[in-house]
């Protein structure tokens, strides 16, 4: 089968589509027959060596992905050949761009029926990621106020309609040409982070969504009342303290549970999915460029595997 994969960490250049052996079910696992597959920032963490979890070359780069089941591994439940399925492979976040993956049943769910395989691709992280920000570790309540750095990228945008569907008055900050794909999600207020300090055009707010980092995040503090809470997915080192408000950093835990409460709002709606640019497999280095700035379209980008 054909797999995207690394032998040593580097550049996009260091990507290889080559032919391996399919992989084999161990137990608690299923091998999928990849229709689509996400790729992400943390994909190209990985390729430069900078992820702290994933294994270390060669490797199959990915792991969002679309598919069907193809074989049950041992100690499966729930699940048939034939399946549709989305969700991420592995805690490692690899092995998704290929012909064929191997998918911890436990991070996987069916495909919500109204999306297409190139569309299911592209929720799995983002979308979790977003969940959990919003209620695991963030714990927003109706009416609260949230601030979402970076409202218009992949996870912004499912936190804008998340937050909008569970009641929040939502405060966005994107760039100039986001403006209005912002309001569109449902923002109440938005703010162009190009325009001036956005910090000094928004009210208190009770929470803080971080997909920026770095000084945006820094600015965002002084925004968060007291007793609010600072929810980063950038980078943990070093996040931004105030004695009176909480800062929290975590690595998002796809499971079968929340890829099923997503779909219960993407399914019959208000949840849409954001696909951007869409590549074959064998254009996997265009997709990697693209992540490091070369031109795409806004919203994720997807590898067309088999469909
Ligand atoms: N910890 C975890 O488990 C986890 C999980 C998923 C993602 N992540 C991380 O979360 C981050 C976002 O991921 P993503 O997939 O959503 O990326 P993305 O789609 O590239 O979104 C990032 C967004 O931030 C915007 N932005 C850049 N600078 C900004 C600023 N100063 N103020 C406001 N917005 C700004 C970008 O817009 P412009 O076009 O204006 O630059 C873009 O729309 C990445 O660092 C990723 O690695 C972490």
């Amino acid at each position: 089968m054909k797999a995207a994969r690394i032998h040593s960490f580097g550049g996009p250049d260091v990507i290889v589509v080559e032919d391996v052996p399919r992989p084999v079910p161990s137990a608690g696992e299923l091998l999928v027959r990849v229709a689509a597959a996400g790729v992400g920032p943390w994909d190209a963490l990985i390729r430069e060596g900078m992820s702290k979890v994933s294994p270390p070359p060669p490797l199959t780069l990915g792991s969002d992905l679309s598919g069907v089941v193809e074989e049950v591994g041992p100690d499966v439940t729930g699940f048939k050949e034939g399946d549709e399925i989305y969700g991420v492979t592995n805690p490692q976040f690899c092995g998704a761009n290929a012909e064929y993956a191997i998918v911890s049943a436990k991070m996987t769910a069916p495909r919500p029926r109204r999306l297409t395989h190139v569309e299911a691709a592209s929720v799995p992280v983002v979308a979790v990621t977003a969940w959990q920000m919003l209620f695991d570790y963030g714990t927003a309540e109706t009416k609260q106020r949230v601030l979402i750095l970076g409202a218009a990228g992949n996870v912004g945008s499912y936190a804008v309609q998340l937050a909008v569907h569970a009641g929040l008055h939502v405060v966005s900050v994107v760039g100039t040409k986001d403006v209005a794909h912002a309001r569109a999600l449902g923002s109440e207020t938005v703010l162009d982070y190009q325009a001036g300090r956005f910090e000094d055009a928004a009210d208190s707010v009770d929470l803080v969504l971080d997909t920026v980092g770095g000084e945006t995040r820094e600015r965002s503090l002084n925004l968060l009342k007291t007793g609010g809470v600072l929810v980063s997915v950038v980078s943990a080192d070093p996040l931004p303290k105030r004695s009176d408000v909480r800062s929290v950093f975590f690595y998002v835990e796809v499971t079968s549970e929340r890829l099923i409460a997503v779909s219960q709002l993407l399914d019959p709606g208000p949840l849409t999915t954001q696909v951007g640019s869409v590549l074959p497999l064998e254009e996997i280095h265009t997709a990697h460029k693209m992540l490091a700035g070369a031109p795409h379209k806004r919203g994720k980008i997807v590898l067309r595997v088999a469909t």
